[in-house]
């Protein structure tokens, strides 16, 4: 299975991107789980991330790619992946689909999650982790972001026939149904 989960900051990318990786035996791939990661071990490469995830900009196109696009041909050895929060940009989903033509694999389904801006910010300001990037401040100009850069990504995918739009506003168990009905039925 090749999901690519898309959708707003809160929308439950992360959450269900878990629960399809494990339902479909695959990797899930979170690039900002990757790039947390890299912040919290100090490494150089989280020195640079750092700036743009604690102001809830997107990290550089070239940085993403050469961070995330070897995990993703490494995936495909088991089974496929789900991407989640990647790609995230135009040019880093026309990018990521010259890298899958020439290995020759390609996504099967775009989840994109819609959920309403108010319970965006609810879910953001109750997420118990202590994100940097949660503050009311940054999470809407994650908002800003996603749909000035992402949301133009639905398009992109819409006319590749591959968008499965979930209505992600119900609990988290009935949403996953509805996403597991819509990619069994792919995969079938
Ligand atoms: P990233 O980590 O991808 O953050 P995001 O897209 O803002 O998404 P979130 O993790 O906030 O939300 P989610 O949709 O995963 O929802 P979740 O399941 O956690 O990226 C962070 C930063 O990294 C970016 O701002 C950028 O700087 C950088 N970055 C990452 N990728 C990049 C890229 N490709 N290019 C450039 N920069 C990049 O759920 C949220 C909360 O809601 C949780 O508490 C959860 O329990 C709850 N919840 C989930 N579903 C439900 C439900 N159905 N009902 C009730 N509660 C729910």
């Amino acid at each position: 299975m090749r999901v690519i989960m898309l959708g707003p900051p809160g929308a439950g990318k992360g959450t269900q991107g878990e629960r399809i990786a494990s339902r479909y035996d695959v990797p899930h791939i979170s690039s900002g789980e990757l790039f947390r990661d890299e912040v919290a071990r100090q490494t150089e490469t989280g020195k640079r991330l750092r700036t743009y995830l604690e102001a809830g900009d997107l990290v550089p196109d070239d940085l993403v790619l050469s961070l995330i696009m070897d995990r993703v041909i490494a995936a495909e050895a088991d089974g496929g992946w789900v991407l989640d929060g990647f790609p995230r940009t135009l040019p880093q989903a026309q990018a990521a689909a010259k890298v899958a033509r020439d290995a020759e694999i390609s996504a099967q389904a775009v989840v994109y999650l819609e959920v309403p801006a108010e319970v965006l910010a609810e879910r953001l300001a109750g997420r118990g982790e202590n994100r940097a990037d949660d503050t009311a401040q940054v999470a809407r100009h994650r908002l800003e972001v996603f749909t000035e850069h992402t949301r133009p990504l639905l398009d992109y995918y819409t006319q590749r026939g591959i968008i499965v739009r979930i209505d992600a506003s119900p609990p988290v168990d009935a949403v996953s149904e509805t996403i597991f009905a819509a990619l069994d039925r792919i995969e079938g």
